[in-house]
């Protein structure tokens, strides 16, 4: 008999519960909610189970403190930990989020053996590496979620500037999901035409400055939070890549081994995303530029993971 697909998501703040809502909305299967705190979880999913009638979905949503009802999952998706408050990087949650994920990874992994992690909590880099640690998975089976958030940003500044549908733009973004990452105009793409072709120098270095800063120009805005709408509905697309075995490329944080000359870190890179997790790692020359700046951001992330004790 076929069964539904079961996703956890852990931490029902703005986007573990936004994921949530994303995920049912996708109709991609049950979903279990977990939170520390008593009753959000219970709250926020019973509200979206009383959406169902209105939506005409099916299935089920339940909200838990404990996880016993993640048991059996195909995907994870961890969003539990702090997040960043103005002036704050994505690297000063470290410490707190570290312990945090490894605390969750080790009761949800041994429940469902085997699932796709899919890792959003920041820094999220060094936190995919951290879950992966935790959970004792092989490591193409815990990807993080950073890159499909950065290159949709960089797509809308592209929409934005061009005048143009975002369906029709694609957009690389490498390296790390932080102040450091790596969008490559020359593989940014208009209909096929790279942006360089488009775009004059210095509107491409805003626009790329401006997806640097795409999470901390809303951190700003919203004064006591971060993003959550465009985080959640990109690792709702990941999670659909994964339980569809779609064997989607999507820019995703992976555990490298040699690739782009650098082994033992999580760097974001494009991924073959299927139901085995990170099938494939695809390789594109970087001119020395851009391959500075990616070793730079992998520097920053091997920083950081030894600095978690993992
Ligand atoms: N990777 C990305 O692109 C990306 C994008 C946006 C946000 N984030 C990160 O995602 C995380 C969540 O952001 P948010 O806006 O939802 O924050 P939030 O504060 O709204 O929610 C976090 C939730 O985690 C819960 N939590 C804390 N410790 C827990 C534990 N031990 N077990 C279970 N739940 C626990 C909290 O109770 C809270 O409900 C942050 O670290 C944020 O920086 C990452």
């Amino acid at each position: 008999m076929h069964k539904r697909n079961k996703i956890t998501v852990i931490g029902a703040g703005n986007v573990g519960a936004t994921t949530a809502q994303k995920v049912l909305e996708m109709r991609l299967g049950d979903v279990a909610l977990v939170d520390v705190v008593d009753g959000v979880p219970q709250g926020k999913g019973l509200d979206l189970l009383e959406s169902f009638p209105v939506l005409g979905l099916s299935g089920d949503i339940v909200g838990t403190n404990t996880y016993d009802e993640t048991a059996g999952s195909d995907v994870t998706i961890i969003t539990a930990g702090l997040a960043r408050k103005p002036g704050m990087s994505r690297d000063d949650l470290l410490a707190a989020n570290a312990k945090i994920v490894a605390d969750v990874t080790k009761s949800a992994a041994p429940l469902s053996p085997d699932a796709i992690i899919i890792v959003v909590t920041n820094p999220m880099d060094v936190m995919a590496y951290v879950a992966a640690q935790a959970s004792g998975f092989p490591k193409e089976r815990v990807v993080g979620m950073g890159g499909v958030l950065d290159s949709a940003r960089f797509r809308t500044f592209i929409s934005i500037e061009l005048g143009v549908s975002v369906d029709n733009i694609q957009a690389f973004v490498l390296g790390g999901h932080g102040d450091q990452m790596v969008p490559l105009p020359r593989y940014s793409t208009v209909a096929g035409i790279p942006i360089t072709e488009l775009l004059p120098e210095d509107s491409i270095s805003s626009i790329v400055e401006r997806t640097r800063n795409g999470g901390a120009e809303i951190v700003e805005m919203l004064k006591t939070g971060s993003a959550y709408y465009a985080p959640a509905a990109s690792a709702a697309l990941m999670a659909q890549a994964v339980l569809l075995d779609q064997k989607k490329i999507l820019p995703c944080s992976a555990w490298l081994t040699g690739q782009y000359g650098h082994s033992d870190v999580y760097a974001g890179v494009p991924v073959v995303l299927g139901s085995a997790g990170c099938e494939e790692i695809y390789e594109v020359k970087l001119t020395p530029e851009e391959q500075a700046a990616f070793d730079n951001s992998a520097g920053a992330v091997k920083k950081g993971q030894a600095a978690t004790g993992y």
